[in-house]
């Protein structure tokens, strides 16, 4: 049997982290924030001295990442700085479909021998798992996303002004949509829950009653 598969999409400080890993916890699935692969490839490109956009260098960077390698549990990936190498890195068909690779092998054999998988990302419900049993895109506005980012970063003691987070945001929800390959939008069949006015205890009843009708 195919393991089952939950799509989960959104922009950034949408929400879509803590609730997949909280769907994947209670499912007994296993889960794989894709960002975090975008950013070890933008990261490994920086410690190398190239350029996030440089083609070459991200696609080379993209196909070197297996799944135990170190860089995928470092801290410094949740930087702002490894956020937007992400990004540009992001634009690359070649990365993509390197990662592509990567997060098909996660969905037909998850890790510890889970019945299914929870991918969060942007681009799972359209291009990645478009077969996916439940699509769920996860957004809020950019004014809560950009409120709660502030807030995470403090929590974190690392200084953040209010003005520049919002800008990075803006830049990032930008290049994100508006990239030609698999921007950030919803899939056609993908349940839409905006969290901007619902606690995070709101958006997790929601989800699961969603999923579980589709399961
Ligand atoms: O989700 P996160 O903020 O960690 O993602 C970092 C960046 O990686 C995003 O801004 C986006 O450019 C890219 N990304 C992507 N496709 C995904 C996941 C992330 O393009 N499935």
């Amino acid at each position: 049997t195919t393991p089952i598969v939950v799509a989960i999409d959104g922009p950034a400080a949408s929400g879509k982290g803590t609730l997949s890993q909280r769907v994947a916890q209670a499912f007994g699935f296993a889960h794989l924030d894709t960002g975090v692969l975008y950013r070890a490839v933008g990261l490994s490109v920086l410690r190398a001295g190239g350029d996030p956009a440089d083609t070459a260098a991200a696609a080379q960077a993209a196909l070197a990442l297996t799944p135990d390698h170190p860089i995928l549990r470092e801290v410094e990936l949740r930087t702002d700085e490894a956020a937007q190498a992400a990004s540009k890195v992001a634009a690359v068909p070649e990365v993509r479909a390197a990662l592509l690779d990567f997060q098909r092998r996660f969905t037909q054999h998850p890790p510890g021998g889970a019945p299914g998988s929870v991918l969060d990302g942007r681009d799972i419900g359209t291009v990645v798992c478009p077969d996916a049993s439940a699509k769920l895109f996860v957004t809020a506005s950019l004014e809560v996303r950009a409120e709660r980012r502030l807030k995470e970063l403090r929590t974190r003691g690392i200084p953040a002004i209010p003005s520049d987070v919002l800008e990075d945001m803006k830049a990032r929800d930008a290049r994100d949509s508006q990239r030609a390959v698999a921007p950030l939008r919803p899939a056609v069949d993908a349940f839409v829950l905006d969290t901007s006015a619902l606690s995070a205890d709101e958006v997790f009843d929601q989800a699961v009653a969603y999923i579980g009708s589709k399961t």
